[in-house]
C-alpha cells in the first residue's frame, strides 16, 4: 500500500462520507471505519496517520453514549474530534472546513498527498494478485461504469485469468453490445463470452405487462443465463463484482442506519459459491470513472448516464413488442446524438425516450397515419430521489421531433414530458 491514511471512526454521522471525500480532496487517502475498531483490525490497516472522531468522545446515539474503543486512545496517533458541541466548534462553510482538515491532515498527522489513480491502480493491482494467485475469476459485465472498471483493472492485473461474460437481453441502448466487444475482446484482448440471449428474454417477456413482474423476469433470467455460463468453465473460483464505496456505506454500519440494503451488480446472488474480487469497493463514484479514464476506458463508457439495470425494457411501456422496443432504441439514439450536439452531454444528468402502448392519429405526405407515440425525458437531480426537469431549447425539442418522426419506423408523434419528481419518478415505469 502506497498511500498515507486518515481513518474516521464512525460515530453515528452521517457527515462521515462528506468528510471522507474533503480529506480524499486534498489527495489524502481515507476509510471510514466502526467506531469500536479492535486493535488487531488498527494494526492491519497501512500508514494509518492520524483518526478523526466525527462526533467527539461520548457521542449519544439513541439514547447511549458511545466513544472510540482503548485501540484509538493508545495507537499514539493524531487525533481529531470535530462537531463536538464545547470544545471544538465544526465549521459549516467549506473553506473553514477545509483549512481545519488541512492543517490537521499536513500539519499534525504529516500525511502526504499521495492519494491518487496511479498509487491506487498500482496498489490494487498488486492485491488483485495477491488474492487471486494462479485462480481464475468471472464477471458479469454489463458496460456499466462499474462492471466495465472492475474488468479493465481486472484484465491489467491478471489478464486471461479473468473471464468476462456480457449478457445481451435486447433491453441495450443501441451500439452498446457492440462497443463491449470492441473495447474489450478486440482492443484489451480479454476473455470475453458474448450471450446473445435477445429472443430468449423477449419471449418470456411476452404479454406481461406489470411493470414490477417485467423487472422479475428480467433479473432472474439474467442470473439463469449466467449461472449457465458459469456452468460450462471449470476452475473458476473468484466472482469479480463492481461493488463501490457508497454502496458499502448506504448500506448502514453498526451506528449509522441502512439508507437501502447492499445491491450487488447485476443483482447476482452470493451463493454461487465463489469468493468475492471488488477492487473497487472503496471508491466513490467519481474516483471509479477517474479509474476508468486512467485505464484507458473511451469516455462514452466512463461518463455513461445511469441505466437501468431492466434497461429499455422498462421504457418500452405496458408488454413489450419488437417494433416497439426498435422504436424506443431508435429514438433514443436520435435523443443522445442531438444532445451530444448541442453540448448537453454530460449537463443533463439523465436523458432519455419513453414508448407508450397506445397509437394516435396522424398524417404523412397526405396519407393518413395511426402509429406510436414517442416520450422525451430529460432530468437533473443530485441523488435520484427527487428530480427536475431540464428546460431543453425549444428549437432543439423541434429538431429532435422532426427526426424521430421522419427517421423512426412507427413513430407519429413527440411529446415532452414536463413533470417533475415527485410527482412522476424518473422512468416511467
Ligand atoms: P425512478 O424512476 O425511481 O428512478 O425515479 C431513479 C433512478 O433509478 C434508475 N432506476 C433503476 N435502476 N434498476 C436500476 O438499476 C431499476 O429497476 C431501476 N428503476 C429505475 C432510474 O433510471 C433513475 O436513474
Amino acid at each position: 500500500m502506497q498511500q498515507d491514511m486518515i481513518l474516521i471512526l464512525d460515530l453515528g454521522s452521517a457527515e462521515n462520507p462528506k468528510i471522507a471525500r474533503e480529506i480524499r480532496a486534498l489527495g489524502v487517502y481515507t476509510e471510514i471505519h466502526p467506531h469500536d475498531i479492535t486493535e488487531e483490525a488498527l494494526a492491519a490497516l497501512p500508514n494509518v496517520r492520524g483518526i478523526i472522531l466525527n462526533g467527539g468522545p461520548n457521542r449519544i446515539v439513541d439514547g447511549t453514549a458511545i466513544d472510540a474503543g482503548p485501540a484509538v486512545y493508545q495507537s499514539g496517533v493524531p487525533i481529531l474530534c470535530v462537531d463536538h458541541k464545547e470544545q471544538d466548534p465544526w465549521p459549516q462553510d467549506d473553506i473553514e472546513r477545509q483549512e481545519v482538515l488541512s492543517k490537521f491532515v499536513f500539519g499534525m498527522c504529516r500525511a502526504q498527498a499521495n492519494w491518487n489513480m496511479e498509487n491506487f491502480i498500482a496498489d490494487q493491482v498488486e492485491q488483485i494478485r495477491s488474492q487471486v494467485g494462479e485462480k481464475k475469476v468471472l464477471l458479469a459485465l454489463s458496460g456499466g461504469v462499474d462492471s466495465s472498471v472492475v474488468a479493465a483493472l481486472l484484465i491489467k492485473a491478471i489478464g486471461k485469468q479473468l473471464t468476462c461474460v456480457h449478457v445481451n437481453h435486447g433491453l441495450l441502448r443501441k451500439g452498446e453490445p457492440e462497443q463491449v466487444v470492441q473495447v474489450f475482446r478486440n482492443e484489451m484482448d480479454a476473455n470475453l463470452i458474448y450471450v446473445d440471449a435477445v429472443d430468449r428474454f423477449l419471449d418470456k417477456l411476452a404479454g406481461v405487462d406489470d411493470p414490477e413482474r417485467k423487472r422479475k423476469i428480467i433479473g432472474a433470467e439474467f442470473i439463469r443465463v449466467f449461472e449457465e455460463e458459469a456452468r460450462k468453465l471449470d476452475g473458476i473460483e473468484f466472482l469479480g463484482q463492481g461493488t463501490i464505496y457508497p454502496d458499502i456505506i448506504e448500506s448502514g454500519t453498526k451506528t449509522v442506519k441502512a439508507v437501502k440494503s447492499h445491491h450487488n451488480v447485476g443483482g447476482l446472488p452470493e451463493d454461487l459459491g465463489f469468493a468475492l474480487v471488488e477492487p473497487l469497493k472503496m471508491l466513490f463514484k467519481d474516483e471509479v470513472r477517474a479509474c476508468g479514464k486512467a485505464l484507458g476506458l473511451p469516455d462514452s463508457m466512463v461518463y455513461r448516464q445511469p441505466f437501468p439495470g431492466p434497461g429499455l425494457g422498462v421504457r418500452c411501456l405496458g408488454a413489450i413488442t419488437r417494433d416497439r422496443l426498435e422504436a424506443v432504441r431508435a429514438s433514443d439514439a436520435i435523443l443522445r446524438e442531438e444532445f451530444h450536439n448541442a453540448g448537453l452531454e454530460g449537463k443533463v444528468w439523465q436523458y432519455f425516450t419513453v414508448i407508450p402502448d397506445f397509437k394516435s392519429v396522424g398524417v404523412q405526405d397526405g396519407v393518413r397515419t395511426f402509429d406510436w407515440p414517442v416520450i422525451l425525458r430529460a432530468v437533473n437531480t443530485v441523488d435520484a430521489m427527487t428530480a427536475t426537469v431540464e428546460d431543453v431549447p425549444f428549437s432543439l425539442l423541434q429538431k429532435i421531433t422532426d427526426r424521430i418522426t421522419h427517421e423512426v419506423a412507427g413513430v407519429n408523434r413527440v411529446l415532452y414530458d414536463l413533470t417533475p419528481k415527485p410527482s412522476g419518478t424518473i422512468e416511467w415505469e
